[in-house]
């Protein structure tokens, strides 16, 4: 059974990753308002993958015989000005998670939860591409502002995401894998 404080953090992680969810489906609808739709679509993968961390997360609470509530999440915005501003705000963001995640490994460690503290670790390892591919985004992006040709063609190769659970089914089930 896991021990309340652990399972309130997990619930909290929870609604934080539900609110990641909600604060990129936000970002996408600024960007399909300003029909940047591969950054759109970008978004909403992204919005996706925080959906699976959400889940992944509650189900790790009921397989030890935890329990979830389920708070409202919180209000975000809907409209940006520009990409740039998006993944600016999407890096601050996922450097707010990994700390977050850092946080709750410490927990895990004072309260003697290995097995919460492992399980953690999948996380704290997932945020290291979270932040990276973020903020090369970014990088480009100021590189890029005042030259409309090079956004169009970054705006291109962003609409070819693919959710990352998609992206392992397809390597783990290719011939030779
Ligand atoms: Fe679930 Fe983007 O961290």
């Amino acid at each position: 059974m896991l021990n309340k404080k652990i399972e309130a953090a997990l619930g909290d992680q929870i609604n934080y990753e539900l609110f990641s969810a909600y604060l990129y489906f936000g970002m996408a609808a600024a960007m399909e308002d300003l029909s940047y739709r591969g950054i759109a679509h970008w978004m909403r993968t992204q919005a996706n993958e925080e959906l699976f961390h959400a889940a992944k997360l509650f189900d790790y609470v009921y397989s030890r015989d935890g329990r979830v509530k389920l708070p409202a999440v919180g209000q975000v915005a809907s409209e940006y000005k520009t990409p740039l501003e998006v993944f600016e705000i999407a890096y601050k963001h996922e450097q707010s998670v990994t700390a977050r995640f850092n946080k709750w490994y410490e927990l895990c460690l004072a309260e003697k939860d290995h097995v919460t503290g492992s399980f953690i670790q999948w996380f704290i390892n997932e945020q290291i591409e979270e932040e990276d591919n973020i903020k090369t985004i970014v990088d480009r992006l100021k590189r890029i502002v005042d030259n409309p040709d090079a956004l169009y063609k970054l705006d291109n190769e962003l609409a070819t995401r693919m959710l990352a659970a998609y992206v392992n089914l397809i390597n783990t089930s290719a011939p030779g894998a």
